[in-house]
């Protein structure tokens, strides 16, 4: 099969930081603190973190072994490294995942933009000014049950990742990266700053760095598990389609190690930017789901900047639109995973791969989106079909595709070529390779299935631990 024309990362810190931008986005903003705060806090990132190392960064590697071995989009890259074999399979599942995340992602990246629109109209303050304890929540269940305004902006959401995509990875992901991650730690830091002088600061430390191991059920390793996954972009295409676009002299294992840890941070700081607000707000728990981030966050600019309003304003402003930027160039790789699949395995054009995406995943997505408001007596299994997609995906999905690709790259794929692509072809060093290894062949498969077999009850991890 020929490959079209094919793009390729222009300098190094480009790469990194377009596959840290899939990385970072409301995965660790949004999500992070939503699964901490439902799952009993400390313990929950203390196994987050684990998952992250055992599982999330092996796996990373393997995905992008594969991806830059095959230097094709992820569904070809098995059919191509195992001709006539079963794997293709595995190649289609990498590109389904994606897809379904990027349809019920895209509802909560719709939401950032409307956000964003309140900032820059002030009505935050407005808000905080009404004397209504519960004028952000309010705001918030007002909003996402509307019967159009969130598919509007869900649609204008993916216009913008649309946009980009058929630009193309150079032009577009890149360059984009490059401003827009550090920008974001910028403002991370100067909001945890305000973050620590609010009221409930020493509860929020308490609650994240105290981990409560009793709060550690069966559910809760799932959980993290799916988190860490999650937050790291593994476990599906995205960052196979990323490696497919590596040069040859990019440093695999180093490029991982950062994005882990770039991505470890986010999330981190997310949590105390977030807790301090949650516990100083009066009639929020920190179990609340969904809508916290989007009720805490608000208060956190008012009551930091209480007597320096254009400050207030400013940061606010801020702070959504790199919210948004974060959630974009996350959406454009699960977007590009796709994309990239149905232009190069039938030949056609970016453009048109990248519009079939775009109008399902609006499509999908808006149903997602109603399924909060007008849709939310449709059930499916008991939850509205947005959970339902994040549950599928993230707790499931997610973790068995990570499964089979660091069994294909333990075990299928031959030692040489997992060798040759750790050490760029011989020219440098990987010590760990035997570590490696054995994470890929049995600690990560074998981890894996443990966790699901202790949530389907099986027998139960928390007793070994
Ligand atoms: N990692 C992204 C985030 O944290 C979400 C994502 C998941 C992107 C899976 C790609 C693949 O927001």
């Amino acid at each position: 099969m020929t490959t079209p024309h094919r793009g390729a990362f222009a300098s190094r810190i480009g790469v990194i930081l377009a596959a840290a931008g899939s990385a970072v986005g409301l995965g660790n903003i949004w999500r992070f603190p939503t699964e901490a705060g439902s799952n009993g806090g400390g313990a929950f990132i203390l196994l987050y973190i684990a998952c992250i190392i055992l599982f999330g960064l092996p796996i990373m590697l393997s995905e992008f072994i594969i991806g830059r071995q095959a230097t094709t989009n992820s569904a070809t890259a098995y059919k191509r490294l195992a001709p006539g074999t079963a794997w293709h399979l595995v190649g289609k599942l990498t590109v389904l995942t994606p897809f379904l995340i990027l349809c019920y992602y895209n509802v909560v990246a719709g939401w950032t933009l409307d956000y964003t629109v309140q900032a820059l109209g002030n009505s935050f303050s407005a808000m905080a000014e009404s004397g209504n304890p519960n004028a952000f929540a309010d705001y918030f269940s007002g909003f996402i049950s509307n019967p159009y305004l969130p598919v509007v902006y869900l649609s204008l959401f993916m216009l913008f990742t649309h946009t980009i995509v058929v630009r193309g990875v150079n032009a577009g992901i890149e360059r984009f990266s490059k401003i827009l991650m550090p920008a974001l730690f910028i403002i991370l830091i100067v909001l945890l700053i305000c973050a620590m002088q609010m009221p409930g600061a020493g509860k929020a430390i308490d609650f994240i760095f105290n981990p409560d191991f009793d709060k550690i059920t069966t559910g809760v390793v799932l959980a993290a598990m799916g988190q860490a996954f999650y937050s790291l972009s593994v476990g599906m295409g995205a960052m196979t389609t990323y490696a497919s676009y590596f040069k040859p002299d990019t440093h695999l294992s180093k490029s991982a190690l950062s994005i882990g840890g770039i991505d470890l941070f986010v999330s981190v700081m997310a949590g105390l930017v977030i807790f301090p607000a949650v516990f100083s707000m009066p009639n929020l728990s920190p179990d609340a789901g969904a809508s916290l981030i989007f009720i805490a966050l608000p208060n956190v600019f008012h009551s930091a900047f209480q007597g320096m309003p254009l400050l207030g304003y400013f940061f606010s402003v801020a702070f959504y639109a790199l919210l948004v930027f974060a959630t974009v160039t996350s959406t454009i790789s699960l977007h590009e995973a796709v994309t990239a699949y149905l232009h190069e395995a039938f030949g056609l054009t970016r453009r048109r791969a990248a519009t079939i995406v775009s109008l399902s995943a609006i499509g999908i997505g808006s149903l997602c989106a109603l399924s909060l408001g007008p849709l939310k007596t449709y059930t499916v299994a008991g939850l509205p079909l947005f959970d339902l997609f994040d549950y599928v995906t993230a707790k499931w999905l997610l973790p068995i595709g990570g499964l089979l690709s660091s069994v294909f790259a333990g075990w299928y794929l031959s030692r040489h070529v997992v060798k040759s692509q750790m050490t760029n072809g011989g020219t440098m060093r990987f010590r760990l390779f035997g570590i490696f290894l054995f994470f890929l062949r049995f600690l990560c498969p074998i981890g894996i299935v443990l966790v699901f077999l202790n949530e389907l009850g099986v027998f139960k991890l928390p007793q070994l631990l």
